[in-house]
């Protein structure tokens, strides 16, 4: 637990800066409950959807929270991927703790888990690094993805799979018009282009939209968030809906109802670094305080 900038314990893996507070396993150094003040109020918000039926033992990736998604996005595709699950080996990894950085004031908690993959998961020379930072009104999650080898590029997708707590019914998300997206709904790789000014979620959405804009906006009745990417050129936007919903076996009933995904990612197509490059990809998470004053 970490407090205004001063360690408290390494144990509790959670730490409490100022007036927010932020939880992460070091299971898929997986963020599973942040907390931000509630504007005009010091009460504190979840501001991040988790199931109530998530593992939280290890035993498979976390239905909710923050998990990271790495090398592969969806089902392996390339050949040094083919021993990996959906989604990579990053998101169910335990990460080792790398401690706290020190930060040059007390306003904000940063935090490092780094992880090695097994060599019986892959055959990429490659550590990973996950920086987390804390402010009162504010969350930033940097992953470095560092090529250790020193002949052989490195070719990868990353992405941070973020579930919003919102009401699905009457979120409305900023930052999507005119982008290229594939449609997952639907069978075949098919590609359109958005034309929605301000889109939803009313329906089934599995879309992974290419190159955008890097800042979009979730906005609902009585809350948002502003959602600023960097490295990530990508987005997903995903809600099961209740039909695709009710078959996820780790999905709370009516989960689908409370939150949306919107996941900053590098995914429509794979990343390539030279030996002994680092990349960089992250995304900061700012709750809107006074919806409706703030726009893309
Ligand atoms: C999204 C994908 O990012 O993650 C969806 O676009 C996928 O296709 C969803 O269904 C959830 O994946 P998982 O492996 O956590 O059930």
């Amino acid at each position: 637990l970490l407090e205004a900038g001063r360690l408290l314990s390494l144990e509790e893996e959670a730490f409490q800066q100022m007036g927010a507070t932020l939880e992460v396993l070091k299971y898929g150094a997986t963020i599973i409950s942040w907390k931000a003040p509630k504007s005009g109020s010091n009460d504190l918000v979840e501001q991040l959807f988790i199931s109530s039926k998530a593992a939280l033992d290890g035993s498979k990736p976390v239905r909710g929270g923050i998990p990271i998604v790495f090398p592969c996005f969806g089902a392996p595709t390339r050949p040094e991927h083919s021993k990996l699950p959906q989604h990579g080996y990053a998101r169910n990894s335990t990460w080792q703790w790398d401690g706290q950085t020190l930060m040059d004031n007390d306003v904000a908690v940063s935090i490092r888990l780094t992880l090695t993959p097994e060599p019986s998961m892959t055959s990429d020379r490659v550590v990973l690094a996950y920086v987390i930072t804390l402010s009162e009104h504010q969350l930033n999650t940097d992953l470095h993805v560092i090529n250790t080898s020193s002949d052989q590029p490195l070719t990868f997708q990353a992405l941070l799979h973020t579930y919003i707590r919102a009401p699905k019914a009457a979120a409305h998300i900023d930052g999507l018009q005119n982008l290229t997206f594939l449609d997952k709904t639907i069978a075949g790789n098919q590609k359109f282009r958005e034309s929605r000014a301000v889109a939803d979620v009313h329906q089934f959405t599995d879309y992974v939209y290419e190159d955008g804009p890097r800042e979009y906006t979730v906005t609902w009745p009585d809350g948002g968030l502003k959602v600023k990417a960097i490295g990530f050129k990508d987005v997903v936007l995903w809600n099961p809906g209740p039909q695709k919903g009710s078959e996820i076996s780790d999905m709370e009933e009516g989960g689908w109802e409370r939150f949306l995904c919107l996941e900053p990612g590098y995914v429509a197509d794979f990343n390539t670094i030279r030996p002994g490059e680092t990349w960089i990809g992250g995304q900061t998470l700012t709750p809107i305080r006074s919806p409706g004053t703030l726009s893309v």
